[in-house]
């Protein structure tokens, strides 16, 4: 315990040292993850009433120790994100309950499948949603507070980055899917986009009222530009279309939560954006294949069954396929994702 103090007093230090000199390298004291399977780092591993779970080969293949959780074959989006500013690999909520995993620069919280409903994603078995999410938060703030003073704490907090992706699922595991959720024969898209935006500025404010500070907020992702809904080379323009109704009122709560809290910053990212035009001119990003994937092809989409499995035969040359399975980037497609946000994005 007391090592542990004196070790993390000495990364604070480190840290506003290091943001001291030259303002960029270290720039935030850890890193806080909301999501869903984009993002998911391993959290869903320990359900055994979850089949939303990547923690079985081919999944992990180019990862060092193996599969781990995350939906690709090595690293995916928040990994390359949490390298740029300067962090380490951030463990799952998992596994620092199960394995007592450090907590000293942040924690994934991501949950495949999930959403920001409370129901999204249930036909998958037990997800973690975007409430729940912030609960365990809470619980690592509690473990930070037995180990450092509460003015330190706040500090620390403050120069935290909050990372969140997620409200994809919200249509793609809910609102979509007629025959398991009830949302659509409740709102019409108008009022489901606010309904979820009303929650999602809540969410934010109470992760703010924890002592957070900063924040990267991405769009939903384009749900119609994956495999499994990609037709003729193809987005599904009906698709991104809803998603789009999404992002645009997201990107007004930004603006809204800018100027009504001004001690805090709150970057938005063009995710969307970014991915279309990604997939659009992933020739010239080196992808040769961008309307299959290397792990399961084009139909993985079998029933709700993982989409792609143990037996899976997988594509020789990895780093040419955009998609790992039928809705997941390749670790290659993770790395030029993150390359064009920071092109886009200031955090
Ligand atoms: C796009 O997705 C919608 C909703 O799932 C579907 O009804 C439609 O047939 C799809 N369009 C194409 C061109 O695949
Ligand atoms: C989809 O599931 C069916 C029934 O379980 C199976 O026969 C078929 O081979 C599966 N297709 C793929 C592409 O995995
Ligand atoms: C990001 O910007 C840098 C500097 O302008 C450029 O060299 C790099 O190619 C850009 N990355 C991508 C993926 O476009």
């Amino acid at each position: 315990m007391m090592m542990k103090v004196a070790f993390l007093w000495i990364l604070i230090i480190a840290a506003s040292l290091a943001l001291e000199a030259n303002g960029d390298a270290t720039k935030y004291t850890a890193m806080y993850v909301f999501g869903d399977s984009l993002t998911d780092a391993g959290n869903n591993k320990y359900f055994i009433d979850s089949i939303a779970k990547a923690d079985h080969l081919p999944y992990g293949i180019d990862f060092s120790g193996g599969p781990t959780g995350r939906f690709s074959n090595g690293k995916i989006l928040v990994d390359f994100i949490a390298e740029m500013v300067g962090l380490p690999l951030l463990p799952s909520y998992a596994d620092v309950v199960a394995k007592g995993d450090s907590i000293l620069f942040g924690v994934n919280y991501a949950s495949a499948a999930a959403g920001i409903l409370r129901d999204t994603g249930y036909q998958f078995g037990r997800v973690i949603p975007f409430e729940e999410q912030i609960n365990n938060l809470r619980k690592t703030l509690g473990q930070l507070r037995g180990q450092l003073h509460e003015n330190e704490v706040s500090k620390y907090l403050a120069n935290a980055l909050v990372f969140v992706d997620i409200g994809a699922n919200d249509y793609f595991n809910n609102y979509l899917q007629a025959e398991y959720y009830p949302s659509s024969h409740i709102y019409n898209l108008e009022q489901f986009a606010d309904l979820l935006m009303t929650l999602y500025r809540k969410h934010i404010l109470e992760i703010q009222g924890l002592g957070l500070r900063k924040f990267l907020i991405l769009e939903a992702s384009p749900i119609g530009c994956a495999p499994i809904t990609i037709h003729n080379m193809k987005c599904n323009a009906t698709l991104n279309h809803i998603v789009a109704m999404f992002n645009t009122r997201l990107k007004s709560v930004v603006h809204d939560l800018k100027s009504n809290h001004p001690g805090s910053t709150f970057s938005y990212a063009p995710s969307f954006q970014i991915f279309t035009s990604l997939f659009d001119n992933a020739e010239a990003y080196g992808f040769k294949v961008k309307d299959s994937a290397c792990c399961g092809g084009r139909d993985g989409s079998n029933g709700t069954k993982p989409r792609c499995s143990k037996d899976t035969v997988i594509c020789p040359n990895r780093n040419e396929y955009l998609f790992w399975d039928a809705a997941h980037a390749t670790e290659a497609g993770n790395r030029i994702l993150a390359a064009l946000l920071r092109n886009t994005t200031s955090f």
